[in-house]
């Protein structure tokens, strides 16, 4: 029954496209920048004493689907805290930002909606829109004009348009406040995953929304996960009150999913306080993640210009791209590796996280070894024009 799944294993071994896991141990002294811990909050004394706080107190499990027995004061305090710093009205909490997105476009699209999304809008989102039933298109990347076509031509009544804030791929930003006015124009609703926003953008990183003026508009919903910035686990959906309601007595993925455990509640809790007692934190990890981008280039490499922490480098092909990556762990640091099919263009890239607590040092020594790491100069592919 399973012989056909060798065989597909050796077609993306053979495309170099093969996936594995590599365990990260607890005390290893690599540089991490594959990982999503933007503000160095999952490992701050704070966050992980707050996170064994809630597991003393309420266990090591919420007990139940949230509308049982697994909705803890904590959730309903997480959800007020979080929509007060993010300047909506209501929010609430899922076990993943997976989970959030599936949900949230599940419960708001549905047969008589038209779903228009970016064409390098994450997997969850892609995922959600497809779960949701919704007739969906996806739109040229960060193209407004065609936002507002697809919204004028539709059949439709209902339309919600879906994007990333910053996209994974390249690190750079939606055009959002012009993506509202149009939805507005057009009677659309416009969901922003804000996932790598969050911490990082606006004032005190509220988030990219409110780096748009657009925090709390009545026709936009916000999805983001506790997992990046905010060092935890979980996701969050926040908007109107009315959304939020929706989303409690429909999204299934709330409904029918146990609710997020109490440590990671307890965790995302004392970030956003650490976060709006320091709100540095999020220049500072633009300010590095802009460090980085400049002095790859300065070193010839292809690195995108980051609106936020993400850091892309263009690289040849998919194996030179795993190639370059291995070779970087072993010389000390982690990068990341995107490789089709999660790059819609089809070209495979270092994907680089940038992080408040990197000092010049580090940034000088990843530099260095992703330079002497690199493929071949010879490649003008690789080259910056
Ligand atoms: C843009 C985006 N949306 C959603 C998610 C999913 O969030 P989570 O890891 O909390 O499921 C991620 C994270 O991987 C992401 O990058």
């Amino acid at each position: 029954m399973f012989d056909w799944l060798d065989v597909r294993a050796q077609a993306r071994a053979k495309a170099g496209l093969r996936r594995r896991l590599v365990p990260r141990s607890a005390d290893s002294d690599v540089r991490n920048l594959a990982g999503n811990d933007y503000l160095g909050l999952a490992r701050d004394p704070r966050v992980v004493a707050a996170a064994s706080a809630a597991a003393r107190r309420w266990g090591a499990g919420s007990t139940g689907s949230r509308l049982v027995t697994g909705t803890l004061d904590a959730h309903a305090e997480l959800e007020r805290d979080l929509a007060d710093f993010c300047g909506v009205e209501s929010a609430l909490v899922f076990s993943s930002g997976y989970l959030a997105n599936l949900g949230a476009l599940s419960a708001l699209g549905g047969p008589g909606t038209l779903l228009v999304a970016d064409e390098y809008d994450h997997a969850s989102l892609i995922d959600g829109m497809r779960l949701s039933r919704s007739d969906h298109m996806r739109v040229p990347h960060r193209d407004v004009a065609a936002v507002a076509a697809a919204l004028r031509d539709r059949s439709r009544k209902r339309a919600l348009v879906v994007t990333d804030s910053v996209f994974s791929v390249d690190g750079d930003l939606a055009p959002l406040a012009a993506l509202a006015a149009v939805c507005r124009e057009h009677s659309a609703g416009l969901l922003i995953d804000d996932a790598h926003g969050l911490g990082v953008l606006g004032p005190g990183g509220r988030g990219a929304p409110a780096a748009a003026g657009i925090a709390g508009a009545p026709d936009v919903v916000v999805t983001a996960t506790l997992s990046k910035s905010l060092g935890s686990q979980g996701g969050v959906v926040l908007g109107p009150a009315r959304v939020i309601r929706h989303l409690v007595e429909t999204a299934r993925t709330f409904i029918f999913d146990t609710g997020l455990a109490p440590a990671s509640v307890g965790a995302a809790a004392e970030a956003l306080a650490v976060l709006r007692a320091e709100p540095e934190l999020a220049d500072r990890v633009r300010a590095s993640a802009r460090a980085l981008a400049e002095r790859l280039r300065a070193a010839g490499l292809d690195a995108a210009e980051p609106a936020g922490a993400v850091v892309s480098v263009r690289a040849p092909s998919a194996q030179q791209a795993l190639d370059w990556a291995g070779r970087c762990a072993a010389a000390g640091v982690a990068v990341g590796c995107f490789r089709p099919p999660s790059v819609p263009d089809h070209v495979s890239r270092l994907r680089l996280t940038a992080r408040s607590d990197l000092t010049e040092q580090d940034l000088d020594h990843v530099v260095d070894v992703l330079v002497a790491t690199a493929p071949a100069r010879a490649d003008e592919r690789l080259l910056a024009t």
